[in-house]
């Protein structure tokens, strides 16, 4: 497929994207806490696969994190450190990737006062991933939605186009995101002329991984998340209390691995013959749920235990990160200050 027509499709899937180091990926992660596995299986993954086929910029958004934590700057500023070093500890390499941190591009606010004239507010208030969310903040924004919250596609869509990412790796839920972007730019590009580029989503993974107790999300408010930093004791805590099938009282009592957690679990830590075996134990009343998830905590750690060594790294040279972040800004600016020059040549404020 040439680029010409992957650009016309509103997304495409990673494994059609061909490798092309001249083009740029750029994807962000609201610092709102650290990441869990969730995270990892949904996007970091793909990310490190992405690394090596093409430019790839990571933005910590800060800004956008405050549009619904604007009580809570703490929560964010803490968040910034710990979602790159889950970042760096999987293994997504600061020398491949530009970590850059939102609210020290000041030419991403510009941009997003330029874009507001081109939006509509019923056109945001359509925005399904925006009404969803809204819906699940009545707490925070009680009778109004703010106008910050309201408009943060416009925000993200500077985001994408300051750094003229060709591509944007996202999750199924930010694809409604990426749609408003390109109308953004199409109108954009049809007032002031062809200045900007249209960025196509690229879908990372459809997974979408439960919380521990079965809930389809997972998250620190539900409590039921497991988290790259957890401990091997944690991670033990966390399982050793995970639903299982609560017909199954004794040993060899006949269970129904569709219904339990841990062997939902065995499916994303442990291989595939052995989660067969596992399938068949349960069924035939073979198999003690402490001992099934004694397993599930060694295949878990096996997996997690590399990350924590190396985010270990990390935790105990916090400048190292901070300088990462640092050169990665400076690197970002440079690109937005000539995406800047060109949008305001166009838009003929070039005084
Ligand atoms: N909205 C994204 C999220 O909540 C984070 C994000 C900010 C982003 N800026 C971005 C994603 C730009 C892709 C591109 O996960
Ligand atoms: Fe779940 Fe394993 Fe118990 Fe079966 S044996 S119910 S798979 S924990």
């Amino acid at each position: 497929m040439s680029e010409k027509e992957l650009i016309n499709d509103e997304k495409i899937k990673l494994e059609d994207v061909k490798p092309d180091k001249t083009l740029r990926i750029l994807t962000g992660d609201r610092p709102t806490g650290k990441m869990h596995i969730g995270h990892y299986f949904g996007s970091l993954k793909s990310r490190v696969a992405l690394q090596d086929k093409f430019q790839t910029f990571i933005e910590v958004a800060d800004v956008q994190a405050l549009t619904d934590n604007f009580n809570n700057p703490d929560k964010v500023k803490k968040s910034v450190n710990q979602i790159v070093m889950d970042e760096l500890a999987v293994g997504l390499d600061p020398n491949k990737v530009t970590f850059f941190i939102q609210s020290l591009i000041p030419e991403i606010a510009e941009l997003t006062v330029f874009y507001s004239n081109l939006v509509t507010i019923a056109r945001l208030e359509r925005n399904p991933t925006v009404k969803t969310e809204i819906a699940q903040k009545k707490d925070l924004f009680g009778e109004s939605v703010t106008y910050g919250f309201l408009g943060y596609p416009v925000s993200q869509a500077a985001d994408i186009t300051c750094f003229d990412a060709t591509y944007v790796p996202v999750g199924e839920d930010q694809l409604p995101l990426i749609e408003q972007c390109r109308e953004i730019v199409r109108k954009f590009n049809s007032i002031y002329g062809d200045t900007l580029r249209e960025p196509v989503a690229v879908m990372s993974s459809n997974m979408r991984i439960k919380g521990l107790d079965g809930n389809v999300k997972m998250g620190k408010s539900l409590g039921n998340a497991l988290y790259l930093s957890d401990d091997l004791d944690t991670i033990k805590q966390k399982v050793m209390s995970a639903v299982t099938d609560p017909s199954r009282i004794r040993k060899d009592d006949k269970g129904n691995p569709d219904i339990c957690m841990v062997y939902y679990y065995h499916n994303l830590f442990t291989d595939k013959e052995e989660c067969k075996n596992i399938c068949e134990e349960c069924k035939a009343g073979k198999r003690g749920c402490v001992a099934c998830k004694k397993q599930l905590i060694e295949s878990i750690n096996k997996v997690l235990e590399p990350i924590r060594d190396k985010r270990k790294h990390y935790e105990e040279n916090p400048k190292e990160v901070m300088d990462i972040l640092m050169a990665g800004t400076d690197k970002a600016r440079v690109i937005a200050k000539e995406t800047m020059e060109k949008v305001k040549k166009s838009m003929k404020l070039d005084y």
